[in-house]
Order: C-alpha cells, then structure tokens, then sequence
C-alpha cells in the first residue's frame, strides 16, 4: 500500500525537484495533496510554482494555498538563491491547473479526517502551516503518521550561522512541531549539504527527456547561488525529505530531541539536539546525518527518466 503524504512546499527548485521524485513514485507514495506557504518567493509565486511543475508533468494533485507569512513578523524571502520567480530557470508554460479554495489548514484537516490510513507530512518550507494545523486541530496529531521534513541543522546555518532557512523564516512555528510530540524525520543540512549533484551530472541530465532537461536548467540557475557562496555541487535538500520516505537505506541517522532556538540573539532560529539520554525526554527526532550520494542521485536520474518515458508516451500510457 503507498504511503499517503501531503507535501507542504515553497517551489523553490528543489521543492520542484521533490514534487517530482515522489510523482514518480505512485506505487509507493500517494500524494493526496499539496500546500504551500511563503518561503523562497511571496505565496502567490510559489504556488504559481507549485501550478506550473504539476501541469507540466500532468499530475493534477489538488494545491491550497497556506500562510503568507511567517506566526511572528514579515515573510523573509529566498529570492537570492532562486530568483524573482521563485523558480527562475526555464520558462515553463503556465499551468492548466487553479488551487482550490480552502486554505491550506482547512485542506489539510479534511484529508488527515477523511483518510483511513495516518497521513505523513512532508513539509519542505517555513513550518507556518503545520504549526497552524496542529495548534487548531490538536486531535489530528494523532492522525498523522510522521513529519518527513526538510530543515534544521546541528552542525550550522545557511541563513545565519546557526539558523537553517526554513526554521530561521518562521523558528516559532518549527519550535511548534519539534515539540508536538508527532514524530520527526529531520533532513537538516548535515545530510542535505553531502546530497550534492555535481556540474557533470546536472549536464548529463539535459542530454534526457523532457522532465530531466527542465530539472537540469532548474539547476543551472541554482548552482550560481551555490557557486556564488563557494560550495561544491548542488545540494538537493528538499529531495532529502521524500528519498528517505522512498529508500530510508540510503541515510545514516541518529534518534535524538530536538527542539528549536526562539530567542538567542546568535542562536534564534536553530535546531538544538540534546544528546544526553535523559528518560524524562525521549528522542523525537530521527536526524539523518549521512547518505549514499550515488545511490541517491542515481534514484533521481531513474525517477526522472520514469516521467520522461511517461510524458513522451501518448496520454494514459505509463
Ligand atoms: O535551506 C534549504 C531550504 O530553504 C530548502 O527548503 C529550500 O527550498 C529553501 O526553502
Ligand atoms: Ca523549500
């Protein structure tokens, strides 16, 4: 049976690039839907986003729009590493698809009630709208599966020094869902920054089919953030999320608490872990520290190549 998930997103390319690898994936994730929330770009960019990559592989998964802003204070955006659009890159054609009308808590109360199954959240954004969920409608926590989530770090920063752009956009929020008790798998960047794709293979990627040459023009224009701050190949964080959902294998990890810095002047948005065995404070965090690099680019080189074959087929082949 696949596991049933609603990804929580703020496309961004590696939001895109998620999105995809678990569309390829219908035997093994079920994607009763998406949200999305200000992050990398203003919520009507991302969403705009969100529209374009699904219309462009035709998967018409039902997307509510969710909060524009972070529980405390003004949206900071992402726009540096990915650009006016949010997305900037390829020009994708606009997409044949409108997100429906409730707002994203509502949507996501009535999938987690409806379904029969737990549903696993897999928030690759600002934790605004998971935060709002569960605050509202704490009764759904038992409902919900697990949290696969992209953000966090314990080793450093990407915004600050100690503060991971997801949890430093809305550290309340983040402080909300580490502490709800739901279980927790963390893709901070001490895995997401070794899940790298290097120039060649993003190069390789636009010698494929259509999904793969757009899922490499993204990436052209992301590497020049990252080439810019000096790191070496293309971290894939947000992927991280869904390939452990998909091959948990893949990662090292060590179950620990984890809670977040609201406060610290230096500190105000950072995943603290406490490894101390304390009884009255059980892990509630699986934090992945390693992957298998190779095995994972190669699942998202195969994952791709599935939607290529889809997409090149006439319509209703798989
Ligand atoms: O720090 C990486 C995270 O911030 C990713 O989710 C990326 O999309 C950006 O939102
Ligand atoms: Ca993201």
């Amino acid at each position: 049976m696949p596991t049933p998930i609603i990804i929580d997103c703020d496309p961004g390319h590696d939001d895109a690039i998620a999105i995809l690898l678990a569309l390829a994936h219908p035997g093994e994730l079920d994607i009763r839907g998406i949200t999305t929330v200000g992050g990398n770009q203003i919520l009507d960019k991302i969403t705009d986003n969100a529209l374009k990559i699904l219309s462009f592989v035709n998967a018409d998964i039902p997307v509510a729009k969710g909060a524009a802003a972070p529980l405390l204070g003004k949206l900071v955006t992402g726009e540096e590493a990915h650009g006016e659009s949010g997305m900037d890159g390829p020009a994708l054609p606009a997409s044949k698809f409108k997100p429906v009308e409730q707002g994203a808590v509502e949507f996501m109360l009535e999938i987690i009630r409806a379904s029969e199954e737990k549903i696993t959240l897999v928030p690759t954004a600002p934790l605004t709208n998971i935060a709002l969920l569960i605050t509202a409608y704490p009764e759904v926590k038992e409902r919900i599966e697990k949290i696969s989530l992209m953000g966090g770090g314990l080793a450093y920063g990407n915004v600050t020094r100690t503060a991971e752009f997801n949890i430093y956009v809305d550290p309340e929020a983040a402080r909300i869902v580490f502490e709800s008790g739901i279980p927790i798998v963390m893709s901070g960047l001490d895995v997401t920054d070794k899940a790298a794709i290097f120039e060649e293979e993003i190069q390789e990627l636009k010698t494929r089919g259509p999904v793969s040459v757009m899922v490499g023009e993204l990436l052209d224009f992301y590497s020049i953030y990252g080439k810019k701050m000096g790191f070496v190949g293309n971290a894939l964080h947000d992927p991280c999320a869904i390939a452990w959902l998909l091959h948990p294998e893949l990662f090292e990890s060590e179950h620990l608490y984890v809670t977040v810095e609201t406060e610290g002047k230096l500190t105000r948005g950072m995943t603290v872990a406490d490894r101390r065995k304390k009884p009255d404070q059980p892990a509630n965090t699986e934090v992945l520290l390693g992957v298998d690099r190779e095995a994972f680019i190669k699942l998202l080189f195969d994952s791709l190549e599935r939607l290529d074959r889809q997409l090149g087929s006439p319509a209703g082949e798989s």
